[in-house]
């Protein structure tokens, strides 16, 4: 029996992958090196903006000529993307080849709803339940070894649709954390290590024991052995000098920090409800770079957020300029049902977005050349 998996989206959903085939391989299934192989065919989606969900209902609506061919086929769905009811509900009478839709939060139940499906089943889940730590996970990234922190955000940026779909934060143990990463270190497999959360700064102010991101970075960082941590991702409100001193003074933290801004103008960080203004993001980056001068650091861009003037976008604009980052991504805006800016009054047309989005890119394209960064 075998399996093949597609992931779309971020890091987060790439590991979760690794969970997901550490739950087949359980079962006694194994990888299939081509989709046409397999006997379950799970796709690990991602909302964040349309276009991934549109990727996701070509790709899906491509295997029904295979169910046709192989009745016993399981295509499985499950992210981001299915924990929104109605996108689960539109996936399951579009599709209605497709066994199992299953949200965020019932992952763990992958292997029951298997079962159930074999006899004959086709089943919709997304309620809310709590995270799994006793699955096994299959590592397949390499030298690199991810390992998730927490999950969930509570800030509702008013485009995202991260806090709808991966509901409020919830940090894992430390010592559940320092245990995986032993594990890990123990394996002698993995060079690096990647923390991974919505917002690493926040972890621990959900647990009340006191722990926080900075001790969490301390307490591993004393680890006996040959290995490098970096994290992902870093909120710029809440990215606090003692995280910055940390990895300015300890050897086993890689020097990188990914601090999305979104966008260099005021009134749009107000609207997007980010909680910092250009000037405190600047000053960031400037401490950063005075305690870390060697620090790579990288940004998230979202140009044509709705009632975006040309003038507050040349604001984004120069503020890539001036800061000059080792790399940055530039999204268009996307409208994601459910969250406050997608109900708000002018929407910026496409080609205004794609005029911004390639403007930026070209600039990030100049900067690169001139710095000789990758
Ligand atoms: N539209 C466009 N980009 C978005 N992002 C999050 N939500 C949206 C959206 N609705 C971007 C942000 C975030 C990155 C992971 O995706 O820049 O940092
Ligand atoms: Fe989305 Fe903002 Fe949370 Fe990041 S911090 S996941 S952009 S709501």
């Amino acid at each position: 029996m075998k399996y093949f998996i597609v992931t779309y989206g971020c890091q987060m959903n790439v590991h979760e992958s690794e969970k997901i085939a550490g739950i087949l391989e359980n079962m006694g299934y194994s990888e299939a090196e081509k989709r046409e192989q397999a006997d379950i065919i799970v796709f690990n989606t991602c909302a964040i903006r349309e276009g991934a969900e549109d990727r996701v209902f070509g790709n899906v609506g491509n295997l029904k000529k295979m169910k046709k061919r192989n009745k016993d086929l399981i295509i499985a769905v499950c992210g981001c993307m299915t924990q929104k009811e109605q996108t689960a509900q539109k996936l399951l009478s579009t599709f209605p080849f497709v066994d199992i839709v299953i949200g965020t939060f019932n992952l763990p139940q992958l292997g029951a709803y298997i079962e159930a499906v074999k006899k004959g089943r086709q089943l919709d889940v997304w309620q809310e339940g709590d995270i799994d730590e006793t699955l096994p996970y299959k590592r397949t990234s390499g030298e690199n070894a991810w390992v998730n922190i927490m999950q969930g955000c509570n800030n509702f940026c008013t485009y995202c649709i991260v806090p709808y779909v991966r509901g409020r934060e919830k940090s894992r143990s430390m010592e559940n954390i320092l245990n995986e990463i032993k594990q890990i270190i123990g394996e002698k497999k993995y060079k690096k290590i990647t923390l991974l959360g919505q917002n690493v700064n926040s972890y621990g102010n959900d647990l009340t024991d006191g722990s926080n991101f900075a001790g969490l970075l301390r307490e591993i960082c004393k680890l006996e052995g040959d290995f490098k941590v970096s994290f992902m991702t870093s909120h710029p409100k809440d990215l606090t000098d003692e995280v910055i001193e940390v990895v300015a003074s300890e050897d086993k933290i890689e020097k990188y920090i990914h601090l999305p801004a979104q966008s260099g103008n005021d009134r749009v960080l107000k609207l997007m409800n980010r909680k910092y203004t250009r000037e405190k993001y600047l000053s960031i980056i400037e401490k950063i770079r005075a305690k870390i001068p060697d620090c790579r650091i990288t940004s998230d861009f979202i140009v044509g957020f709705p009632t975006e003037t040309e003038e507050e976008f040349e604001d984004t604009y120069s503020l890539v300029k001036q800061v000059r980052f080792d790399s940055i991504f530039a999204f268009m805006y996307s409208p994601r049902e459910g969250t406050v800016a997608s109900k708000m009054e002018d929407q910026i047309p496409d080609e205004i977005k794609h005029s911004r989005v390639n403007k930026l890119l070209a600039l990030e394209k100049k900067i690169q050349k001139e710095d000789g960064k990758r």
